[in-house]
């Protein structure tokens, strides 16, 4: 005899009681993946067709269950989509209203999928169309650092080791470091686009499905590039996140090191640039005040986009095969990090057109610091000194200059010539700053002629 059981639920078919209220705010996620609402329907559409082409629908049921959710996509919006955090997650609320709206056909989507690979499934179209999108702003912000590198091109300024003054470099070779480095961040995530861009539709609750799905077909639908090879694998694997939080956590500790140069470059001890006033903040006290706080807050929210990587890494940690509820824990970490790199990509694109490089205070730092001593050292090396006893000459014309309270540049071809004999009035092109950066012309160096053709090569790879 068929009693009536069951709540309101989708799943409520054996269930004799409503889930208790604290249960039910307690496991919704619709207030967080609801942001999946488009990816959610695309995927449906996607498994629609497939299930019409291998006949576990007819074209009738195919047109409604399209036109549903296109419908349902249009008023999510418009916001007159009304999500109900008793249907849990996106996917129940929009398949709800679906089979609201057209019935039958709407209680056939579900056929031969789980909401297991139908939120990995979700995830990878998101993190899909996300990487792409942090990829773009990468580029923009690489064309900020190239359009500086472009105008401060003859600029010499301090090199440090330790913030210590260490020797001469291009202000451009110092931004184009940057270019470097978000390139390799937009490789990682190229890279990890390879492991996102795998279907894991089709994988079923954790085990396939007995019914005669094409999951190629799916496949091609959606633009993947391969079905994945384990349902079991498929359902739990969320290394694809771990590895876009990963690349991320690299990108905000780009962003957050020169954030930090920046603080340092704006102060008064440095003055090396200044931030236009659009990008600064103002003290509620101390009148004179212009602080840097766009490089401070992304500085600051390193903290978090890194936290995120470890709290989807202690998540995953112990779960045992396949699906757990703790993997809808993935979510909001990965929303965070996808909201604080892009905002943090973008303010520090827009601040990189508002930066004006101080060149005179640049340049003279240079001149302090003994900062051309190693060039000293490779001038003997040329006239065959080796090079421990030229470190020793040079470390000794240090101290001299220190007790005597000169710099290098303050001696004379004499004075240089007590402390070794082999140097000649030629000595002074490699003091000076200029002639110490232009001497560097290995692969990679500071001077201009091997700055030059990485700041073409940046320019052409950017299309500027
Ligand atoms: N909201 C869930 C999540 O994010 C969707 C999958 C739920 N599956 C289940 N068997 N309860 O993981």
């Amino acid at each position: 005899m068929k009693t009536k059981t069951g709540t309101d639920k989708p799943w409520g078919g054996r269930f004799t009681e409503k889930t208790a209220t604290s249960a039910e705010t307690f496991s919704a996620s619709i207030h967080f993946d609801k942001r999946l609402y488009r990816y959610d329907i695309a995927g449906s559409m996607a498994h629609a067709k497939m299930l019409a082409k291998v006949g576990l629908l007819n074209s009738a049921e195919l047109e409604q269950i399209l036109g549903g959710l296109t419908e349902i996509e249009s008023e999510i919006e418009n916001n007159t989509f009304v999500f109900r955090p008793e249907l849990e997650d996106i996917h129940m609320n929009i398949e709800k209203v679906l089979v609201e709206k057209t019935g039958q056909a709407g209680e056939k989507l579900h056929t031969a999928r789980s909401r297991n690979d139908q939120v990995a499934l979700d995830m990878r179209l998101y993190l899909r169309h996300e990487s792409q999108h942090l990829i773009t702003l990468l580029s923009d912000l690489q064309k900020g650092f190239v359009i500086l590198a472009r105008e401060y091109l003859g600029v010499i300024m301090p090199g440090y080791t330790h913030l210590q003054r260490a020797q001469p470099v291009l202000l451009a070779h110092h931004l184009l470091a940057y270019y470097e480095m978000f390139s390799r961040d937009k490789a990682r995530l190229s890279d990890c686009l390879k492991r996102i861009n795998i279907l894991p539709l089709g994988s079923g609750a954790l085990a396939g499905t007995s019914l005669p799905i094409d999951r190629d077909f799916v496949a091609r639908e959606l633009g993947f590039s391969a079905v994945s090879a384990n349902s079991m694998d498929a359902v739990s694997d969320r290394d694809f996140m771990v590895e876009f939080l990963a690349a991320c956590g690299l990108i905000q500790i780009h962003l957050s090191r020169f954030s930090e140069e920046l603080v340092l470059w704006t102060s008064q001890e440095f003055n090396f640039v200044e931030i236009a006033d659009r990008f600064c903040t103002g003290s509620s006290i101390m009148p004179q005040k212009k602080n840097p706080d766009m490089p401070e807050l992304i500085r600051g929210k390193s903290g978090r986009v890194l936290g995120n990587l470890m709290a989807l890494l202690t998540v995953l940690k112990g779960l045992p095969m396949t699906y757990n509820r703790d993997l809808q824990e993935d979510k909001e970490p990965v929303f965070d990090t996808v909201d604080t790199v892009s905002q943090s990509l973008a303010v520090m694109a827009d601040l990189l057109s508002g930066l004006s490089f101080n060149r005179e205070i640049l340049g003279h730092a240079t001149e302090k610091g003994f900062m051309t001593a190693t060039d000293l050292a490779e001038y003997l090396v040329r006239k065959n000194i080796p090079f421990r006893q030229a470190h020793a000459i040079v470390g000794q014309a240090v101290a001299y200059c220190i007790a005597n309270a000169k710099d290098l540049t303050d001696l004379s071809l004499r004075d240089l010539q007590e402390f070794s004999g082999t140097i000649t009035e030629d000595v002074f092109d490699v003091l000076a700053g200029e002639g110490s950066v232009n001497s560097r012309k290995t692969a990679g160096g500071t001077a201009e002629s091997a700055v030059m053709p990485a700041l073409e090569k940046a320019e052409t790879d950017l299309g500027i």
